[in-house]
């Protein structure tokens, strides 16, 4: 299988802060590190971002896990990627990063996900690479409809779904349509991005860059409808809900959600040999005999 030819080739992916939410879950593990029913919360991320195409990857942290992010993703290589790290000290906002990210993005579009974001859905694949595309000269949001968007980066469409407007947190939401974790840029947003003032929470706001995108007329918006399932797992509760989800979903379609090695398969990124030896090299357990059970329809090694 080859590799996939992609109109965005790097991901950022945002693993920092110290995910006071989960305290005291997090007082020694990154938020990202914990583990949604059988891996880490960050595989889900990640594996959205290798769905999309992206061979080149950022992940920013703070400097205290950036050991820990090293040890569970490695240098990626095993996955056919390549990932960097990067620290991102104070929590400075989702746009910040993308400042500490500016030399790896480079004068390319590029896709940015937060780590704790969680998307599943058949439907969802052609969205992605249709971003992909639309990045080249705009920026693409993905929005979903919420019973609490005050907690939220919130948008109002109009009937045609176009953007007319949108805010952080708004405490008198001009709608229900909350803006997900995932966002799809052109070569303009880093720029875009230096001159964005902080915010009154102190932060570069991540809804104030994709204003600038509105305002130009240059802002996409994508509605995840029905049977696309969207969580932002920062909570302990929706830590649970997200487990519970991908537990059903396994054991009873054995569908497997999230796994970087069977993914990075069928995206051509690794060959069957290299698949193999990556399961093979598994200790035994539920997570190795579902990527064994893959065998049947893979067929053996060349
Ligand atoms: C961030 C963004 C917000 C977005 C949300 C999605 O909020 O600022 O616009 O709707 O992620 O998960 P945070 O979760 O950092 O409070």
């Amino acid at each position: 299988m080859a590799a996939p030819k992609s109109s965005v080739r790097k991901g950022v992916l945002l693993a920092g802060g110290r995910g006071s939410r989960m305290f005291p879950l997090t007082r020694t593990v990154n938020k990202h590190l914990l583990p949604v029913f059988d891996k880490p919360l960050i595989y889900y991320p990640l594996t959205t971002l290798i769905l999309a195409g992206v061979q080149e990857i950022m992940v920013l942290s703070d400097p205290r896990d950036l050991g820990s992010m090293r040890e569970a993703l490695g240098d990626g290589r095993q996955w056919g990627l390549t990932i960097h790290y990067g620290s991102q000290a104070r929590p400075g906002g989702i746009a910040e990063g993308l400042l500490v990210a500016a030399d790896f993005v480079g004068d390319e579009p590029f896709c940015l996900i937060l780590g704790d974001n969680i998307f599943y859905g058949r439907e969802f694949i052609s969205l992605l690479h249709q971003a992909a595309d639309e990045a080249q000269s705009r920026a693409v949001i993905f929005t979903q409809p919420v019973a609490d968007p005050q907690r939220y980066g919130v948008v109002k469409l109009d009937s045609n779904g176009k953007p007319l407007l949108i805010v952080e947190k708004p405490a008198d939401p001009p709608s229900n349509e909350a803006v997900t974790g995932l966002y799809f840029y052109d070569r303009r947003a880093v720029g875009f991005a230096r001159k964005l003032a902080p915010s009154r929470r102190g932060e570069l706001e991540i809804t104030d860059l994709n204003r600038v995108y509105l305002e130009a007329g240059d802002l996409i918006a994508k509605r995840l409808g029905r049977g696309l399932v969207w969580f932002d797992a920062g909570t302990p509760q929706n830590l649970l809900l997200a487990a519970e989800l991908v537990h059903v979903i396994q054991a009873r379609q054995r569908t497997g959600i999230a796994f970087p090695e069977e993914i990075a398969y069928r995206q051509g990124l690794i060959n069957l040999r290299a698949f193999y030896a990556l399961v093979d090299a598994m200790p035994d357990g539920e997570y190795r005999s579902y990527l064994s059970s893959l065998r049947d329809e893979f067929g053996p090694a060349a």
